[in-house]
C-alpha cells in the first residue's frame, strides 16, 4: 500500500471559504465570482466556494458559482450533520461537477471540550454523515478538524470510517498552524501506508508559524496529492498555504519534487491582482511571487546580474507567473548600467560620458524619493532636472472637498490649479467619494488621463502628519508621487498631483523627445 498514486498534485482553492471567513476577507457574490473566475483561468481542480449552511448569502454564493464555474469541481463545505449536507447538496446542485466537504473536529481538545462527544460517537458521525454525502453526489471530501493534535491511532480510525462510507477524498489539517515538515511527512507516509491506493490524502495547512508552504510541500513528501491553499495565502488568522508559492514551488523546482499540478501559472498574477481588488487587501510588496518587489531589482550589483543574465538573481521568469516583466526599480542603490539601459529602454542613445555625467544628478534626485520614475530620467537626459524633488508644471491652489449626508448628492471636489505659465483653472467634479472626485478635478485641470493604481497613506501619530505615496497610470506607463499632509484627503490629492505632474512633465518632454545626440 505504500506504492504511491501518481504524480499529479490537486490544487484545491479554498480563497472564498477559508480565506473569505478571515477578517477584513468577506466578500459579497458579485465579489466571489470575479475570484471564482479568476479561479478557472488558473485551472485549479477543485473551487471551494464557500460554506452553504453559513448564511443565505453564502449558500447563494455557492449556487451562483457553481451555475456559472464550469471547469473545476465546486465544493461547499458542511459540517457533520444532515442540515449541513443537505444545505451544501442543493447549494451545488447546478455544478457540473460537485463535491461535499464534511468535517468534524477529531483531537482531544475538539472531542472534548466542543463537541463533548466520546470516540466512539465521532466514528459512528462521521461514518453516518459521509454515507448521506454520497447517497447525495460521488465526490465527498472528509476533513478531519485539527488532525495534527489528534492522537495517531484515532486519526487513523477516523480516515478509514470515512473511506469505509465512500469518501475519497482525506483531508488532514493543520487547523492552528501547528505542525512542522519532518513531523507532517512522517504522518502522510503513515496514513497513505495504511489506505487504499484510490483514497487522495489531502494536506491543509494553517500559517501561524510561517511554516504553511513548507509543511504543505513536506505532505506532498509522504504521499498528499491535494493541497487545500487560497490565493495570496489568505485564511483564517496568518493564513492558509498560498497558493502561488506551493504552486511556484512544486513548478520551479519539479526537479527535487517530481510532481506537477494542472495550474496555468502564467494566471497567477492576474488571480491575485483580483483577490486584492475586490477584498481592498493590498499585497505586501515583498510577498513572494506576487508582490512588487518579486522580480524588481534596486541594488547596483543585483541590477547589473539581471542585465548580464536574468537568471543571476532570479528562479523564475516574471512572465511564467503573469507579471508583466521584470522591473528594475531605480533607486538610490542603482548603478550606472541600469541607468543607461532604462534610458536607452525609453529611447534616448547616449553615450557613456554622458551618463558618468548626469549620474551625480541622478543619485542626488534618487536620494530624494523612493523610486526615480522614467519621467524623472528623460528630465535628467533632458538636461532639464529639479533636484530639488518632482515638481512639474502644475501647483495645488486650492481644495474643497464635500460630502453631503443629508442630500442624496454625489460627493465633489472643487480644486483650483496654478501653471507655471500663470494660468490658472479651476474644476469642480463629482466621484464616488471626495478624493475621487478630487482626482477626477486633477485630471480635468492638467488634462493627464490618470487613473489611481497605488494610493499608500501612513498616519505618523509622532509627527501628526499624514505621508502618502500615489502610483498613477497614465496610458499604460506609471508615474509615482508622495506628498505630506496634516490632513489624510490634502496628503492624497497632493500625491495624486504629484504623480500627474511627472506625467505632464513627461508629455512636455516628449515634444523635445528627439533623440539627445551622443555626448550631449
Ligand atoms: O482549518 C481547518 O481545519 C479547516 C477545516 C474545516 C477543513 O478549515
Ligand atoms: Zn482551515
Amino acid at each position: 500500500m505504500t506504492e504511491l498514486r501518481t504524480n499529479h498534485v490537486k490544487i484545491f482553492d479554498t480563497t472564498l471559504r477559508d480565506g473569505e471567513q478571515a477578517p477584513g476577507f468577506s466578500m459579497s457574490t458579485d465579489a466571489k465570482l470575479i475570484v471564482a473566475r479568476a479561479l478557472k483561468a488558473l485551472n485549479v481542480d477543485v473551487i471551494e466556494a464557500g460554506f452553504a449552511a453559513a448564511s443565505p448569502g453564502d449558500a447563494a454564493a455557492v449556487r451562483t458559482i457553481a451555475a456559472e464555474i464550469d471547469g473545476p469541481t465546486i465544493c461547499s463545505l458542511a459540517r457533520a450533520n444532515r442540515a449541513d449536507i443537505e444545505a451544501a447538496a442543493l447549494a451545488l446542485e447546478p455544478a457540473r461537477k460537485k463535491r461535499i466537504h464534511a468535517f468534524i473536529g477529531t483531537s482531544p481538545l475538539h472531542r472534548e471540550a466542543k463537541l463533548k462527544m466520546s470516540r466512539a460517537a465521532i466514528i459512528a458521525r462521521i461514518g453516518e454523515v459521509v454515507a448521506l454525502a454520497r447517497s447525495i453526489v460521488e465526490d465527498v471530501e472528509f476533513s478531519a478538524e485539527d488532525a495534527i493534535r489528534t492522537e495517531r491511532d484515532f486519526l487513523l480510525e477516523a480516515a478509514t470510517a470515512a473511506i469505509e462510507a465512500g469518501a475519497t477524498t482525506i483531508n488532514i489539517p493543520d487547523t492552528v498552524g501547528y505542525t512542522t515538515p519532518e513531523e507532517i511527512r512522517d504522518l502522510f507516509s503513515f496514513l497513505t501506508a495504511n489506505a487504499p491506493p484510490h483514497v487522495v490524502f489531502s494536506t491543509h495547512c494553517h500559517d501561524d508559524l510561517g511554516m504553511a508552504v513548507a509543511n504543505s510541500l513536506a505532505a506532498v513528501r509522504g504521499g498528499a496529492r491535494q493541497i487545500e491553499c487560497a490565493v495570496n495565502g489568505i485564511g483564517e488568522r496568518a493564513g492558509n498555504c498560498s497558493l502561488e508559492e506551493a504552486v511556484m514551488a512544486l513548478s520551479v523546482r519539479r526537479d527535487f519534487f517530481g510532481l506537477s499540478t494542472q495550474v496555468d501559472t502564467t494566471m497567477i498574477y492576474q488571480a491575485s491582482q483580483a483577490l486584492a481588488r475586490v477584498t481592498h487587501n493590498p499585497i505586501p510588496r515583498n510577498k513572494a511571487i506576487v508582490g512588487r518587489n518579486a522580480f524588481a531589482h534596486e541594488a547596483g550589483i543585483h541590477q547589473h546580474g539581471v542585465l548580464a543574465d536574468r537568471r543571476t538573481y532570479e528562479i523564475m521568469e516574471a512572465s511564467t507567473v503573469g507579471v508583466p516583466s521584470n522591473a528594475l526599480v531605480l533607486g538610490k542603490h542603482s548603478g550606472k548600467h541600469a541607468v543607461a539601459a532604462r534610458i536607452k529602454s525609453l529611447g534616448f542613445e547616449v553615450s557613456h560620458r554622458r551618463i558618468e555625467a548626469l549620474f551625480p544628478d541622478f543619485k542626488r534626485l534618487a536620494d530624494t524619493c523612493r523610486e526615480v520614475t522614467d519621467a524623472d530620467l528623460v528630465r535628467l537626459v533632458a538636461g532639464d532636472a529639479k533636484t530639488d524633488g518632482r515638481i512639474g508644471p502644475w501647483r495645488m491652489r486650492k481644495t474643497e472637498l464635500r460630502v453631503d449626508l443629508e442630500e442624496d448628492a454625489r460627493p465633489f471636489a472643487r480644486i483650483t490649479m496654478e501653471h507655471d505659465n500663470g494660468e490658472r483653472r479651476t474644476v469642480t467634479e463629482e466621484g464616488d467619494g471626495p478624493i475621487d472626485a478630487a482626482f477626477a478635478a486633477v485630471c480635468a485641470i492638467t488634462g493627464v488621463p490618470g487613473v489611481i493604481s497605488v494610493l499608500d497613506l501612513h498616519h505618523v501619530a509622532t509627527e501628526g502628519v499624514v505621508r502618502a505615496e500615489a502610483v498613477v497610470e497614465v496610458e499604460g506607463e506609471y508615474f509615482s508621487g508622495k506628498a505630506e499632509e496634516v490632513d489624510i484627503a490634502d496628503a492624497a490629492v497632493a500625491a495624486f498631483v504629484a504623480a500627474v505632474n511627472q506625467a505632464a512633465a513627461m508629455r512636455a518632454c516628449g515634444a523635445r523627445r528627439v533623440k539627445v545626440a551622443a555626448g550631449a
